[in-house]
């Protein structure tokens, strides 16, 4: 009986609907890192992709389902026999799996989009249910558009699933359109229609800044699996936020009397390797996880605070691992400190990986006193995650001239054929610097977005530099490192080249080549 129990499973589908994001182009080892950080958090179930999507899908959730035992690992699928065997198959290595499928249940999905009667809808459900569950003993059944769908057909379209194996469903506000009394309201009567003694799963899109509140008013109903994802990204205006829905219920556990089975010290960690590999910055004044969240500007809150935290904090920073290490690692830290420390910072990385990695911060002492976590953050995310495919393009040297006159950038990079070798003047260094690159490569990438971010507010922290290219119909982020500006911006827009390269050859489309390489 899913619904008088008092625990809430998190279902996290940043890896999924979060992925489809603009912009949010990861590979399979920065889907791999998130997964184990998903899993180590504690969340029951991780939607870790659409393996019938393409082949790039198919090996995250492959990969995923192999490595990550502590949660069920759920892929998505149409109703469609060759996604749902080609799910199946992804996620053979999986100590535990779930296969979610979904078709629109409302008039005007049915009509418009999937041009099906409603008979032809409810056959679709049973047949593909039944497929899911020969396949796997764990079956989700999602009605897209349930929101805006009828009633008595949204509970027909449940009890069908149900009747065919379903163990949890779910009832999605694809289009973020509800409000919380209304949804609330809406969950109650479909667990009343189609029967107790199923999972019932909210799955909440953001459009009117609702999600959070639509997600909480369904568990108040009796709905106990929440679809949320780190940072609330997601389609659009993104989906519930994972770390609000857990901290409300945990903050106000008085008024909802329910448990989820996270570790919330490994909020703050997680939401900044998600945001660090998706290349989407959390805003400061974002609840729990933005860099303000616990931060008292007002000097009467100040004063309050000092006197007893309880005056303005609902909750302590440590409660979501927003407090920090005290410790901070140097030049004569050894390989022992730094493993622990990057345990602690939640990564798993090989032995191989780790060398590499110690090598790095080694060099970055020469540079630095002191090297903070989220230096060493960054230094994983961008100089380990990031090289873990074949690059087509290497940058080996790059300098810029300023001061008085343009400013002249020479930029060196290697491929597969030798050095190529290029100068361009620009408005500044980084422009002038791009412009090289561009005349030097096959590609005239657009620059659609351009972001700095300081490792920390100290002189000497790292400069991260995150972009996104466009070529074709192909976008990619890009993300570099580097204690220098500069170059942490050359580095992200050649990875963000290599990356449109391959995910140009994943989908299987032409990138828009210039006509004529100035070196041929
Ligand atoms: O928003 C939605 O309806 C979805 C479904 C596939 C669950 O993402
Ligand atoms: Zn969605």
């Amino acid at each position: 009986m899913g619904n008088t129990e008092n625990r809430i499973r998190i279902f996290d589908t940043t890896l999924r609907d979060g992925e489809q994001a603009a912009g949010g182009n990861l590979n399979v080892a920065e889907k791999l890192q998130i997964a184990r950080h998903l899993g180590k958090l504690g969340v029951d179930v991780i939607e870790a992709g659409f393996p019938a999507a393409s082949p790039g899908d198919f090996t995250c959730v492959e990969a995923i389902a192999r490595e990550v035992p502590e949660s069920v690992i759920a892929g998505l699928s149409r109703t469609k026999e060759e996604d749902i065997r080609v799910c199946a198959d992804a996620l053979k290595g999986a100590a535990r799996r779930r296969i979610h499928t979904f078709i629109a249940t409302s008039p005007i999905h049915m009509e418009h989009k999937l041009r099906m009667t409603p008979d032809e809808v409810l056959k679709e459900i049973r047949f593909a249910v039944s497929l899911a569950r020969e396949l796997v003993e764990d079956v989700e059944f999602s009605a897209e558009d349930a929101s805006r769908s009828e009633l008595p057909f949204l509970i027909e379209a449940f009890k069908t699933a149900a009747a065919a194996g379903a163990a949890t469903l779910n009832i999605p506000d694809t289009v973020g359109y509800a409000t919380p009394e209304e949804f609330g309201d809406f969950c109650r009567s479909i667990i009343e229609g189609v029967g107790p003694e199923f999972v019932y799963s909210v799955h909440c899109h953001n459009d009117l800044g609702l999600a959070v509140a639509n997600s909480l008013a369904a568990v108040r109903a009796g709905a106990r699996q929440i679809e949320c994802t780190i940072n609330g990204l997601g389609e659009r205006a993104g989906n519930a936020s994972l770390e609000e829905v857990v901290m409300a219920l945990k903050t106000r556990s008085d008024r909802y009397g329910l448990d989820t089975n996270l570790d919330t010290t490994r909020l703050h960690s997680t939401s900044a390797l998600v945001s660090r590999l998706s290349g989407i910055q959390v805003p400061p004044n974002k609840a729990i996880v933005g860099a303000n969240a616990f931060a008292h500007q007002a000097g009467i809150h100040q004063h309050g605070v000092m006197a007893n935290p309880l005056t303005y904090e609902i909750m302590k920073p440590e409660d979501v691992g927003a407090s920090g290490s005290e410790l901070v690692l140097g030049k004569h830290s050894g390989r022992h400190a730094f493993r622990d420390r990057i345990e602690q910072l939640g990564y798993a990385l090989t032995p191989e990986q780790g060398e590499v990695a110690f090598g790095l911060f080694k060099k970055l002492c020469d540079s630095k006193k002191n090297v903070s976590d989220e230096d060493i953050a960054a230094l994983i995310a961008d100089e380990i995650l990031l090289t873990s495919g074949e690059n087509l393009y290497d940058l080996k040297h790059c300098s810029v001239k300023t001061g008085e006159g343009p400013t002249l950038a020479v930029v060196t990079l290697r491929n597969g054929k030798g050095d190529i070798s290029d100068a361009a003047t620009g408005n500044g260094p980084i422009d002038a610097a791009y412009r090289a690159i561009r005349r030097a490569i096959d590609l005239e990438p657009e620059l659609l977005s351009f972001n700095i971010k300081a490792t920390s507010d100290r002189s000497d922290a790292l400069g991260e530099t995150t972009v996104v290219l466009r070529s074709g119909a192909v976008t990619a982020p890009g993300r570099g490192v580097s204690t220098d500006v500069i170059e942490s911006s050359v580095k992200a827009f050649v990875n963000g080249v290599n990356r449109l390269h391959v995910l140009a050859s994943a989908k299987g489309v032409e990138l828009a080549k210039k006509a004529k390489n100035h070196y041929e």
